[in-house]
């Protein structure tokens, strides 16, 4: 099997090299790689490779300088003469920003980008399998509190909180244009967040902003709705299995399904032992985030009810001492308390059955390995680049 990767220096693509790297049944895999030069390119892949002490074959992956911003992208696909024998893309590269002002990148990576190696891969002679990573949050924000199943997307009519996952709807929509049925592999993880093994996880993205509500204390979310979270082991290693599997489906949830979710208050009770020095997590109604921009701009009402949360108030002053770094942080933690109130729970019964794994290990649980991570992570730098 000759795979071509897109995004392997990310958090999700960064654990699929190096998983697809240990595959038998893989001859070579051509990495997508944004480099000055070749030797940046490489240097890049021993990274990934060095993160967690795995073997890197240098015969067995080949970087592939590349943007898909570049114009002349395509065109060096389709010229590049190694590239002829591929007969697997796995395209997981994207812009997975929730901020607003990088709308305009993430429809360039997501759209343009994923639309130039379609124009590629449509007319590659040996393309069996083309393994769009997209994401189960595509369904929208107008389904709450439910078991969503793959086949109610993609929906044209759905709304959605942020451009980021308007555009990996219209991805799998693409998908469609270009390529025959049985080519299309759509693999939809839920969120991916931390590693369940006991070392460093790739990246701090989702973890972020775990921090960032273990830092608050006081959280303007519903305790007890549902959350499905996978590590990113998990979500590696099923697609993984899924690309090698015998398939009933071209469309697959990556997810926790709903005897795996979790829930903020469980995850938080288990993280709150390690912080004594931390007030106790406390929960309050969402509606509450503006009185706590208010706070940190010292612009709240008297008598505003965030003033019974005085400990909470008294502790923000001397840990953020600068509110305005409170501001920020509140800013870009928004999006994310709105997709955790959305209660989405993604069905996983099509990948259990077709893919003999057992089901993910809830969040709550495999957490404990990320603690020193997560303590370390700097919220206010993730806050200004989110
Ligand atoms: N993380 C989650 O919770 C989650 C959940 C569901 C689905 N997903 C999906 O999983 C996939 C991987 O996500 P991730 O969390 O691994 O994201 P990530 O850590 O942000 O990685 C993104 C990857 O895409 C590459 N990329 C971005 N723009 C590019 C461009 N213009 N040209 C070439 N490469 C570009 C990045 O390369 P550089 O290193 O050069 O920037 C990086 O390798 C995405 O398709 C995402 O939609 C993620």
């Amino acid at each position: 099997m000759n795979i071509f990767l897109t995004g392997s220096t990310g958090f999700l693509g960064g654990e699929l090299l190096v998983n697809l790297s240990k595959q038998k049944d893989v001859d070579k895999i051509y990495c997508l790689i944004r480099a000055l030069s070749e030797a940046d390119a490489i240097h890049r892949i021993e990274h990934i490779f060095d993160l967690h002490d795995d073997e890197y074959d240098r015969n067995k992956i080949i970087p592939i300088i590349g943007n898909l911003f570049d114009d002349k992208l395509t065109e060096s696909l389709k010229t590049n003469k190694n590239l002829n024998d591929i007969d697997v893309i796995i395209h997981s590269a994207a812009n997975t920003s929730f901020s607003r002002i990088y709308d305009d990148l993430v429809v360039r990576a997501n759209i343009g980008g994923l639309q130039k190696i379609l124009e590629w891969a449509k007319d590659l002679s040996h393309l069996s399998t083309f393994l769009y990573v997209g994401t189960a949050t595509i369904c929208g924000k107008d389904i709450k509190n439910r078991l969503i199943f793959e086949d109610e997307s993609p929906n044209l009519q759905a709304n959605h909180l942020v451009k980021y996952t308007y555009t990996k709807m219209q991805g799998e929509i693409l998908l469609r244009q270009y390529l025959k049925e049985d080519q299309i592999l759509i693999a939809r993880p839920s969120i991916i967040m931390g590693d369940s093994r006991p070392w460093i996880p790739r990246s701090p993205v989702i973890l972020w902003a775990l921090a960032t509500i273990n830092l608050m204390r006081l959280v303007p979310i519903h305790p007890h709705y549902p959350l499905d979270i996978i590590s990113v082991d998990y979500a590696s290693n099923a697609i993984v299995q899924l690309l090698l599997a015998k398939r009933n489906y071209n469309v697959y949830h990556i997810s926790s399904g709903k005897d795996s979710a979790t829930t903020p208050f469980k995850v938080t009770k288990t993280i709150e032992a390690y912080f004594p020095e931390r007030p106790p997590f406390h929960f309050v109604n969402k509606s509450m985030i503006s009185q706590m921009k208010n706070w940190a701009k010292d612009r709240l009402q008297p008598g505003s009810e965030l003033y019974n949360y005085q400990e909470y108030l008294d502790y923000w002053t001397n840990s953020f001492k600068d509110n305005g770094k409170l501001r920020i942080l509140l800013y870009a933690i928004e999006s994310y308390f709105e997709f955790i109130e959305l209660g989405h729970v993604f069905d996983n019964t099509r990948l259990l059955q077709d893919v003999k794994i057992p089901a993910s290990i809830p969040a709550e649980t495999y957490i404990v390995n990320s603690l020193d991570f997560l303590e370390k992570i700097d919220v206010f730098e993730g806050a200004i680049d989110p």
